[in-house]
């Protein structure tokens, strides 16, 4: 059987449901009862882990390297929002599109997830210095499809999170350019799983280089094909791979709906939305973003206060 990073998301949920209530500390029980079923699988499997159940993810290597405190200043972290500070309970990432926009995966927020359940922090690379603001309003794509659970599909994986306030100032806090194409020199970060953080996400947040692939070099057997012209190209159009045919650098589990920049002339723009892999850095299994330029009239249109079609 092949056991992917798409199994592994439905087996994590399987086994969360499998794990009596009893296992885990009342106040953090009564947490997780007060968000009901409408809350991501993402989100669920952060408060699995959160509650020191065993890890639920199989993170292997990100390959990263913590990035400089003031770098990245559209990075921004999805926390969830029933919990007070101190406590910050991480489970995916997002881009700051601009001053109180972010973009982020639609499976980080989908399940008819309410926008009193995310707050997003801003401003710091570290997660616990960061100011949290919270979010007022949830568009994920109208044509976000998850599939069904045993074989997920991601297609058209992104959200816009409108936050309950402008956050900007210029420096720690900067919007991510999102107009032009490309794949030179890209670049992934977030504070997601990463080899020795058994399944937990880090407190600062990483980055890796990353080379892009082509679809039709994504779709191929050894990748992403299955063998079978006949069956659909599990890569689509909306679609877009990077990492290493030889695995060992790669996005995984904590990272999704976190920015995929590439270098254009002096800084960076956001071409994709960290979205699945199989595994995380396995041979040939290239991680899997949202190619934005795709769903740049979508997010536009949105951020000008146009009508903005959602689930
Ligand atoms: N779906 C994962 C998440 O929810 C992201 C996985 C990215 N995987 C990869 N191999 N690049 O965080």
């Amino acid at each position: 059987m092949r056991i992917t990073g798409r199994l592994a998301c439905a087996l994590a949920l399987a086994t969360i449901m499998a794990i009596p209530p009893a296992a885990a500390e009342p106040a953090k029980a009564a947490r997780a009862k007060a968000y009901g079923a409408n809350i991501s699988l993402r989100m669920q499997n952060a408060l699995a882990v959160d509650d020191g159940r065993p890890p639920l993810l199989q993170p292997k290597v990100f390959g990263g390297r913590t990035v400089p405190v003031g770098s990245d200043p559209w990075q921004v972290a999805l926390i969830m929002g029933l919990t007070d500070d101190p406590e910050r309970i991480p489970f995916c990432g997002g881009s700051l599109v601009a001053p109180q926009w972010v973009l982020t995966a639609a499976h980080c927020v989908d399940n008819g997830t309410e926008a009193d359940a995310v707050d997003v922090v801003v401003g710091h690379t570290n997660i616990d210095k960061g100011r949290r603001v919270e979010v007022d309003a949830i568009y994920v794509r109208p044509d976000w499809v998850y599939g069904p659970i045993d074989d997920p599909i991601f297609h058209n994986d992104a959200a816009l999170l409108h936050l309950s306030r402008p956050v900007t100032d210029g420096r720690t806090i900067t919007p991510v350019a999102t107009v032009v194409a490309g794949t030179a020199n890209l670049r992934v970060s977030g504070w997601g799983a990463t080899e020795t953080s058994k399944g937990e996400m880090v407190r600062d947040l990483k980055a890796a280089g990353v080379k892009s692939v082509t679809n039709k070099q994504c779709n191929d057997d050894v990748a992403y094909g299955d063998g079978n012209a006949a069956t659909p190209d599990r890569i689509t159009p909306g679609m877009l791979c990077a990492g290493f045919a030889e695995g060992g650098t790669d996005s995984c589990e904590g990272d999704s709906g976190g920015p995929l920049t590439m270098a254009a002339a002096d800084r960076r723009v956001l071409v994709g939305i960290v979205s699945w892999g199989d595994g995380c850095a396995e041979k040939n299994k290239f991680g899997v973003y949202t190619r934005l330029s795709e769903y740049q009239r979508w997010v536009a249109d949105c951020i000008d206060g146009k009508p903005c079609p959602k689930q």
